[in-house]
């Protein structure tokens, strides 16, 4: 068997905790929490979210109070943060690895969500099987990934043409599989966390084959705007390529 590696935010607990804080970082706060929220029906009085890679809980914070939620993370430490925060008794977070069995019922959620974490998994299979065991006959999966065709760190970069006055967007590669050690801090070795790259088509096939449809997909642009002698190419830039993928599926 290859060994699994650690892909717990452990070691970078206190700086994750740092950037997200109580209402989320600006990506949180200003595009994914606002679309997530609008993407997912909530309505219903018995929703049950079960949150997978939760971190410090972010997501939980952004809840309509009557809706039930489960978080759990890998990164102990993150766990007690999101623990900390909490103020809902409806909410309940636990420090377990998404990818292994859950100790918890089959078929109890109406709602997973993977935020900003799928890419951060070695195995995204085995977490998305966990996804489908805890769901609901036709319950709803919400995966929100950096873009896969646009954002591969160390793959993609911005660059200028000076002729066209563009700004462009370089893939140097996008079909092959990539395990990428990502440094948090520079100097800090000890700080280090894993991003594994998949193609559009691997993840549709690793939900086909594990049992979700997919029902619909989004792109989201970052709603910063730049101002000065570039504002013009950055900001057509930023409206051109988006910063986020995400895939609403069904257990089918
Ligand atoms: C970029 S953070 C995102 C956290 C949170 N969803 C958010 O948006 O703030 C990625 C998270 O994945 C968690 N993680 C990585 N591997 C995991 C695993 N096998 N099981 C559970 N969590 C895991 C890390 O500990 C980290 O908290």
């Amino acid at each position: 068997m290859t060994k699994q590696t650690k892909t717990s935010w452990e070691s970078s607990a206190s700086w994750y905790d740092e950037t997200v804080g109580e209402k989320g970082h600006y990506y949180h706060e200003h595009v994914i929490l606002p679309k997530l929220l609008q993407l997912i029906d909530l309505k219903k009085r018995d929703a049950k979210i079960l949150d997978l890679a939760c971190g410090q809980g972010i997501l939980a914070r952004a809840l309509p109070k009557h809706v039930k939620y489960v978080g759990i993370d890998l990164a102990k430490s993150l766990i007690r943060l999101a623990k900390s925060y909490a103020k809902n008794p409806l909410h309940t977070f636990l420090e377990l690895d998404a990818t292994k069995k859950l100790p918890l019922p089959k078929k109890e959620f109406s709602v997973a969500t993977v935020i900003l974490a799928l890419q951060n998994i070695e195995d995204p299979r085995l977490l998305l099987k966990n996804a489908f065991h805890h769901l609901q006959d036709e319950g709803k999966l919400f995966l929100v990934l950096n873009h896969p065709c646009f954002r591969i760190p160390r793959q993609s970069h911005w660059g200028i043409d000076e002729k066209k006055k563009l700004q462009y967007r370089r893939m140097d590669s996008y079909l092959s599989f990539q395990k990428i050690p990502i440094q948090m801090h520079p100097g800090k070795q000890t700080e280090m966390t894993w991003s594994f790259h998949h193609s559009l088509a691997d993840y549709s096939k690793m939900l086909r084959d594990v049992g979700f449809t997919i029902l619909q997909m989004e792109e989201w642009v970052s709603d910063k705007k730049s101002h000065g002698a570039k504002a013009k190419m950055e900001n057509r830039a930023r409206r051109e390529f988006p910063l986020f993928l995400t895939l609403a599926c069904q257990k089918t």
